[in-house]
């Protein structure tokens, strides 16, 4: 993500969530190592974007969203995918999110996509007055050894 793409990516994100991420948000994590802040486009259109935080050997999925006029064509399922992909690149063993209790689309789209509910936190989301569900998914020891080997490298 490019400070070029700002807009675009707080236009969505303030469609998209009632407790919407700042733009000062955004510049923290794209100034922060530990994070990986991706956009994705289509014919030069911003459609998407996620950030996730490297965590020793995890990824903690903390934000992704797909612009509304996108949704229910499989990019979101794309996106999950590329994540996947960077994560082996990186060495990451798991990927691990919170998804509100009532966001039918996002756990549909994870648990399509291999990911297991593995507990919840109470109240997570008090805008929404909502649960969290966590859900992780372990990447296969298989595919990141075959990654490792054949992969370009880091994606930064
Ligand atoms: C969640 C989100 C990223 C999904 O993106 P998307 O591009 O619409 O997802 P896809 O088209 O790849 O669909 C993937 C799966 O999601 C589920 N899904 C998609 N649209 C759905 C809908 N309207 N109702 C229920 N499930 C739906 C389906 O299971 C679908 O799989 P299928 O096509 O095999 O049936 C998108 O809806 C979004 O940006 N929502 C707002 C932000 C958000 O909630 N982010 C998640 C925070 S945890």
């Amino acid at each position: 993500m490019q400070l070029g793409d700002l807009d675009a990516v707080l236009s969505i994100e303030s469609t998209s969530f009632a407790q919407a991420w700042s733009r000062n948000m955004f510049l923290e994590e794209m100034a922060n190592d530990t994070a990986r802040v991706i956009v994705f486009k289509a014919n030069g259109k911003l459609v998407g974007y996620l950030c996730f935080w490297k965590v020793v050997d995890e990824a903690h999925l903390l934000n992704i969203a797909v612009h509304p006029d996108f949704r229910g064509r499989g990019l979101g399922r794309e996106i999950m995918a590329h994540l996947e992909t960077l994560c082996r690149q990186e060495g990451l063993t798991t990927i691990i999110l919170e998804v509100a209790r009532r966001n039918g689309r996002a756990r549909n789209l994870y648990r399509k996509c291999g990911f297991e509910t593995t507990g919840f936190r109470k109240n997570y989301y008090p805008a929404i007055k909502d649960d969290a569900l966590i859900m992780a998914k372990k990447l296969s020891a298989a595919n990141s050894r075959e990654t490792a080997a054949g992969g370009s490298g880091e994606a930064h």
